[in-house]
């Protein structure tokens, strides 16, 4: 059977494919009958379902993060893709193509990773570029690094989503910290090192979670080991170079409330702090595009947002038009022409959403 994509589902239609259960609730309706409310899910997205005949073996068999081939019809309910559910039969691991489930970069991780090397490559100060080569090349880290997420949902939660980030951030790093006259090997390191120890705080694979030491210590604190374990091996690496990598690290979430022990304090950490808010909230809303199911404009309500997000391209005009077509009512569909020769960058990291700025790639 092959496989159908939940983002190249559209209208209301019959389907039959395997999906990947990522959420599994028995619920009760109004009337007091049982249903199930699941979220399948692949590699492009996440989809609502209902399955409206409750079994008790069902609510035993199936659980979170199975396989499961599904036949139904798609429907829409409140704006939204609802699919609903006529059959449904677990499958086992062997007998489907994990690809097919896996979130990814549109990057290349190895190309990532090498332009984060020759970014360190290029660095001034040689005790901090002695260290993040002595990190960035343990075979460990480099493993982990090319693959993990940044999180669990919010921003670039997907496959090399980490290095994705750590990358965008570094070559923000490079043009903000020329922009503002502040010392870049800091900046570097910092959007380097600053969320680089999630590769302890979370699991790998198709459902990541918190480990323990996620759970128990935390990506800072983590940081802060890193920078003493690898600072040793570098004969002497100065004290206060190291505190103020260190402070870095520990501020950059830049509020006591987001786990900050410590708020941002020098211009530097200030700007790993304001580099790191700025990318993950443009990977979120990159995120909230690429999979809210809502048809029209708009998204759904984004609770870590606290707000619904406008979803489509906003207008663009690279040429004069005759008469102004779209009038002021702003919800109806738009049905200006699409211009000749429009420039359509694909939708891609925020690092390269800066391609019109040369920064040392
Ligand atoms: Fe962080
Ligand atoms: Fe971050």
């Amino acid at each position: 059977m092959s496989k159908i994509f939940i983002s190249d589902l559209q209208g209301k239609e019959e389907i039959e494919s395997i999906f990947l259960v990522k959420i599994f609730n028995t619920m009760e309706g109004k009337d007091g009958k049982k249903y199930f409310n699941i979220i399948l899910s692949d590699s492009t997205g996440d989809l609502e379902s209902r399955l409206w005949q409750y079994s008790s073996e069902l609510e035993k068999e199936i659980t979170k993060n199975c396989f499961v081939k599904v036949r139904g019809k798609l429907n829409f309910y409140q704006g939204r893709k609802q699919f609903i559910i006529a059959a449904i039969e677990k499958l086992s691991d062997s007998d489907v193509n994990m690809d097919d489930f896996v979130m990814k970069s549109f990057s290349d991780p190895e190309e990532m990773y090498q332009q984060l090397l020759r970014v360190v490559d290029g660095m001034r100060d040689v005790y901090i570029r002695d260290l993040l080569k002595l990190i960035l090349t343990d075979t460990e880290i480099s493993r982990r690094l090319k693959t993990w997420q940044a999180g669990k949902t919010i921003h670039h939660a997907y496959r090399s989503g980490l290095l994705e980030h750590i990358l965008s951030c570094t070559n923000l790093a490079l043009y903000l910290s020329n922009h503002y006259r502040v010392n870049e090997n800091y900046v570097i390191a910092g959007c380097i090192l600053h969320d680089l120890c999630k590769i302890y705080e979370l699991t790998d694979g198709i459902n990541v979670e918190y480990t323990e030491e996620g759970k128990l210590v935390g990506h800072l604190v983590k940081g802060l080991e890193i920078v003493d374990r690898y600072s040793y091996k570098i004969k002497n690496f100065p004290h206060y170079t190291k505190m103020h990598i260190k402070h870095i690290l520990l501020s950059h979430h830049g509020e006591y409330e987001y786990g900050s022990p410590k708020v941002p304090q020098t211009s530097e950490a200030f700007l790993v702090h304001l580099i790191d808010l700025m990318d993950s909230k443009m990977g979120s809303l990159e995120m909230i595009k690429k999979l809210d199911s809502t048809t029209g404009h708009w998204s759904g309500f984004v609770k870590h947002l606290d707000r619904i997000i406008y979803k489509s391209d906003l207008p663009f005009y690279p040429e004069y038009v005759e008469e102004e077509i779209v009038k002021s009512n702003v919800t109806q569909e738009r049905k200006e022409p699409k211009p000749k020769q429009q420039i359509q960058e694909p939708r891609t990291s925020l690092g390269k959403m800066l391609g019109g700025i040369k920064i040392n790639e």
